[in-house]
């Protein structure tokens, strides 16, 4: 499914240290890190190691301490809609309705009325919200909201979405409802997605790719392909969480982490 033709992001060597008093050193450090189009990474690893760190240099929120991120070549250099963020916590306006926050991007860009109409009707689709367009975003639950989120992130046909534990939040069900959606989304679109998580079973079931980060400072410790969401895909639903691959990954990845918090 992952085509390995030019990279889409690279981070080369980065490092960031927020410079505070409090002698905690860099957050990240040396990390190294290709993402290819069509890959779904999910990133993993204890609080604190600095995994939203690196998503905010990857949406250009700040700029790295050491190294370079770029995006099709290009240095990433401030925020911009190529590179979609969707947080844990809906960054949504609350009093206006769901359609004007899926078509706030388009109607900042002066889009035309009636093309950013039929969009927003496209993408509450995508997200199955259709019937919710109408309704403000305080009148929705916390999953409804991060449905929004994510089209109002993917109607700006960004190069890549960047998502930072966005179903932390949700209870076991919605959760998994919406791990579903987004694989779905993913398998569909051949959207590239960073995903932040510090589920490993999250990490697993919904990564084509994923990369675990030690403590803090956070480097790579691991990085590898996962199986398991195109399986899940094929099969039409996730059994493949019990089996002796998915089980051994996971306590692969959790001993691997313990370990290096112990030394
Ligand atoms: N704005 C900031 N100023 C100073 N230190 C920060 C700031 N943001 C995060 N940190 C520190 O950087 C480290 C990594 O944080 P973060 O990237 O949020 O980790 P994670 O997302 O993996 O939980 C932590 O030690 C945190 O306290
Ligand atoms: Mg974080």
């Amino acid at each position: 499914m992952v085509e390995k033709t030019k990279e889409l992001i690279s981070v080369d060597n980065v490092s960031l240290d927020y410079g505070g008093k409090d002698g905690n050193g860099p957050a990240i450090k040396d990390v190294s890190l290709d993402i290819y189009p069509g890959e779904f990474v999910c990133v993993m690893g204890p609080s604190g190691c600095g995994k939203s760190t690196l998503l905010k240099i990857l949406a250009g929120f700040i700029k790295p301490t050491g190294g370079t991120a770029s995006l099709d070549g290009n240095k990433i250099n401030g925020i911009d809609a190529q590179r979609g963020v969707v947080f844990q916590n809906s960054t949504l306006y609350e009093w206006y309705s769901v359609k004007k926050n899926v078509g706030f991007g388009l109607s900042m860009r002066h889009v035309a009325k009636a093309t950013i109409a039929e969009e927003v009707e496209k993408y509450l689709a995508e997200v199955k919200l259709d019937d919710w367009g109408d309704k403000k975003v305080f009148e929705l639950s916390g999953g409804m909201k991060q449905r929004a989120a994510i089209a109002s992130a993917l109607i700006n046909k960004p190069e890549i979405l960047l998502m930072d534990e966005p179903f932390g939040a949700l209870d076991a069900l919605t959760k998994n409802q919406m791990q579903n959606l987004i694989r779905r989304i993913w398998a569909k679109s051949h959207n590239t997605i960073f995903f932040i998580t510090h589920d490993v079973d999250e990490a697993l079931l919904l990564g084509s790719r994923v990369v675990v980060m030690s403590k803090h400072p956070g480097r790579i410790i691991a990085d590898f392909p996962a199986p398991f969401t195109t399986d899940i895909l094929r099969d039409n639903d996730d059994d493949i969480r019990y089996s002796k691959d998915f089980l051994a990954k996971r306590k692969k990845i959790l001993e691997m982490i313990s370990q290096d918090i112990l030394e």
